[in-house]
């Protein structure tokens, strides 16, 4: 069974005897991770909901001797757990405060694979795990289709299952924004509803209110998760100039967007009130969320506003400019700055990272300047909006990404697939993650449908440096997942099966 687990774990050796689990395991935690025990709620919801677990998996006990499982610091704090599960007794230690959530999830994998429940028998092994990928993202589109709370927090559950560790939010787009800015209250008012079209002149929208955002952030930080906040500027704008439209070089009055496809809706790169604006959101972003990252977008920018501005049309590049005063004012509100891989050719702040979605020179470009990089690349491993199959009765749109491509994907392999080591300049290749956009996902059920599958071939990539496929296991393991998160519920894609 410790064979099935996905992503693979490093090492695996299974030893004679077994563990059974009754409904409750009483652990001893010891390290940093006793400061504050309340991550282990959270652990306890995730297990419930994605093995069907009937009550808390984990109870703590302040003993030792009285506890059947131990989580313990290993002696050098780096990326990394050990799980031996023993007939009497399971520990795990773990490297760095992220690696507790990793290795409870392979616990929880191998519970889901065993029938869930309330008991389950465990054969015994000795597990010992890493990850190759520093940077093992999943982004979701929240602006084209509006997602709540629960739903955010259903996805943080795969995303530990599946041993990621980045919730990219695309917060802002044409269509909506969903993070409101105190001191720019008509976002809230004017920018989060669209019309819908439809004959009853509905609205469709919705924003995430700070305290439901502070709330997710935690819950991710006890899952091994960081969320990442993208502010998709200075393109895609429709939605900040319906409610600011002295933001834009000609100040004209919009609306927020109701079809697909890419506006020339850009701020105005030249003016004050611009760079006011982006302090005040990047720091209101910087006290909502608490992780290392602010992603400022960059993409699909149409210049033909700014050779329209007497002022901008005067710069030697306006994007150059905007874009490098939203990197600085990220940096000032203490983040680190995230960016599409249009900006991969700017003088940016040297911390940036560069997120590669188009061909591979972007990814190339970035490296050469330093910047370090993570890959997405559109064609066509990691973009989840695709069809599973070039089929009209599937859902998804502009081309299709099998299981089978997503599984073709490890960002290493990927970058010297397509250049030579010696044009990589002093940038870092970061990690990898795939995106779902979600013109054509409308409800929760959609995202599984769309995310899930393609997302274990992704994670395998990530985790272990190579692409699933050259696993001999992988599509067995894939299969066995399958069926038992089918059992709990889950919307998993089964066509590469039936
Ligand atoms: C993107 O797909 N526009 C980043
Ligand atoms: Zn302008």
């Amino acid at each position: 069974m410790w064979h099935a687990i996905l992503p693979h774990p490093q090492t695996i050796n299974e030893r004679s005897g077994s563990f059974q689990v009754d409904r409750t395991l009483r652990v001893f935690v010891a390290g940093t991770a006793a400061d504050d025990l309340s991550w282990l709620a959270r652990v306890n919801l995730a297990v419930r909901r994605i093995a069907g677990w009937n009550g808390d998996l984990l109870a703590v006990v302040t003993k030792r001797e009285a506890a059947a499982m131990w989580i313990e610091p290993r002696d050098q704090e780096a990326p990394g757990y050990d799980l031996s599960v023993g007939s009497d007794r399971i520990v795990l230690s773990y490297g760095d405060r992220e690696s507790i959530a990793h290795g409870l999830a392979t616990l929880c994998q191998a519970i889901l694979l065993a029938g869930g429940d309330a008991t389950v028998v465990l054969p015994a092994v000795d597990i010992h795990d890493a990850p190759h990928s520093q940077w093992r993202g999943f982004m979701l589109d929240v602006t084209r289709s509006f997602f709540g709370p629960e739903s955010l927090s259903r996805m943080l559950d795969v995303l530990w299952l599946l041993r990621l560790n980045r919730f990219h939010l695309h917060l802002t787009d044409d269509q909506g924004w969903r993070l409101p800015i105190p001191a720019y209250p008509q976002l809230e008012q004017l920018a989060t509803y669209r019309e819908l079209r439809t004959s009853d002149n509905q609205m469709y929208g919705g924003y995430y209110p700070h305290a439901e955002l502070r709330e997710l952030d935690r819950a991710a930080i006890d899952l091994g998760i960081e969320l990442v906040p993208e502010i998709d500027l200075p393109g895609h704008a429709s939605a900040a100039l319906t409610a600011y439209p002295d933001l834009s070089c000609s100040g004209a009055p919009m609306s927020v967007e109701t079809r697909w496809g890419i506006f020339p809706a850009v701020l105005c790169a030249c003016k004050s009130q611009t760079r006011e604006f982006f302090q005040s959101v990047y720091s209101t972003v910087a006290e909502v969320f608490s992780g290392r990252y602010i992603h400022i977008g960059g993409d699909e920018v149409l210049p033909e506003p700014w050779n329209e501005c007497s002022g901008c049309s005067q710069l030697d590049s306006p994007y150059q400019t905007i874009v490098r005063s939203m990197a600085d004012a990220v940096l000032a509100a203490g983040r680190r700055p995230i960016a599409w891989d249009e900006a991969a050719g700017l003088d940016l702040p040297r911390e940036t990272i560069i997120v590669n979605w188009r061909d591979p020179s972007g990814a190339i470009a970035a490296l050469q300047k330093g910047y370090s990089l993570v890959l997405a690349p559109e064609r066509k491993a990691t973009y989840f909006d695709h069809k599973h199959l070039d089929s009209e009765l599937e859902p998804g749109r502009l081309g299709v990404c099998t299981i089978t491509d997503a599984a073709s994907f490890a960002p290493e392999q990927y970058v010297w697939s397509h250049a030579d080591r010696s044009e990589a300049g002093g940038g870092s290749i970061l990690g990898g993650q795939a995106n779902l956009w979600t013109e054509a996902v409308r409800s929760h059920r959609n995202v599984e449908y769309m995310a899930i599958m393609r997302l274990v071939a992704t994670a395998q990539g990530l985790w272990s440096g190579a692409p699933a496929v050259r696993s001999d296991r992988f599509f067995d393991a894939l299969e066995r997942l399958r069926r038992a998160l089918f059992l709990r519920g889950f919307a998993v894609y089964p066509g590469a099966f039936s």
